[in-house]
């Protein structure tokens, strides 16, 4: 009573106040907050950019022994009639590509095709563009950049076929992807795949199928230089659970005459109908 009242400051060690804190170093906050947010962003940037140009330098020169594979497993896209009437009048067909990618598979559209393409890295769009300008005869409809899972956009039932290769290698969630290519085919509609898959000959190539492992979750190669991609999926059954009316397939080794690519040799190519 009559004393002086003692205020205390956190300068002189009293009690700390949240709230005071916050509202004397929010500029500071806000801007470690955004410093950090743009870190994130340029991590990712400079990922992406990497992951295409890698894919770039793979895909710049041809493999005439893989190439001849693809035209075999696509021959028969050239005697599909497509289900938009237009389109048949133009004996043309709607191709939508998922993981697009540089655009490998351009010389195996039947001419005339109108591709959709769809993939998640914007990275890709100027290598896309650069091959696109060697095939005059297909016309790019629409570029869409989003993943095969979240493609809501394509409408239902409005794609002839849907081609995907080395793709399914890196996807969390298969079982919607899928079930977003069986929505997106008109009835009938062809889904094209060609994926690198687990060693299915355990007997001849057991030290591969270790090194599959080895490369995808102990030293991560794989994930880490092809965006996410994983050496060990079986792929076939997920495709068979998928809904297709029809799913015919086969197992075979890639002819890719480069050692780096000895853990993608076991593939899987096939043909799945709505
Ligand atoms: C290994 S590359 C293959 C590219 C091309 N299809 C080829 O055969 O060379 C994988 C491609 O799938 C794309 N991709 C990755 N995740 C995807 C997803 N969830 N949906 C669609 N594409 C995806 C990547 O951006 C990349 O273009």
């Amino acid at each position: 009573m009559g004393g002086e009242e003692v205020r205390t400051t956190k300068e002189d060690g009293g009690e700390w106040d949240f709230y005071t804190w916050i509202s004397n170093n929010l500029t500071m906050l806000l801007y470690i907050l955004a410093t950090l947010w743009l870190i994130k962003k340029l991590i990712n940037l400079v990922r992406l950019r990497f992951f295409a140009y890698v894919m770039h330098l793979c895909t710049k020169d041809e493999f005439p022994q893989l190439e001849e594979v693809k035209k075999d497993h696509f021959a028969s896209m050239a005697k599909i009639t497509s289900h938009d009437p237009e389109l048949r009048k133009q004996n043309a067909i709607r191709v939508l590509e998922i993981g697009v990618g540089t655009g490998v598979n351009f010389a195996h559209y039947p001419k005339g095709s109108r591709l959709v393409a769809v993939d998640p890295n914007h990275e890709f769009k100027s290598y896309f563009e650069a091959n696109k300008q060697k095939f005059p005869n297909i016309e790019v409809e629409d570029y869409i950049v989003t993943t095969g899972e979240k493609m809501d956009m394509v409408p239902d039932g409005s794609v002839d076929v849907v081609v995907v290769t080395l793709v399914l290698c890196s996807i969390d969630d298969t079982a919607r992807f899928l079930g977003q290519i069986r929505r997106v085919l008109a009835p009938g509609g062809k889904f094209y795949f060609m994926e690198h898959i687990a060693e299915f000959n355990l007997k001849k190539h057991w030290l591969r199928r270790r090194m599959q492992d080895v490369f995808t979750y102990i030293i991560p190669v794989w994930p880490w230089v092809f965006d996410g991609c994983c050496l060990d999926r079986e792929t076939l059954p997920e495709i068979e659970k998928a809904g297709f009316s029809k799913v015919e397939a086969d197992r075979y080794y890639a002819p890719i005459p480069h050692w780096v690519f000895w853990p993608e040799q076991p593939n899987l190519k096939g043909i799945a109908t709505k």
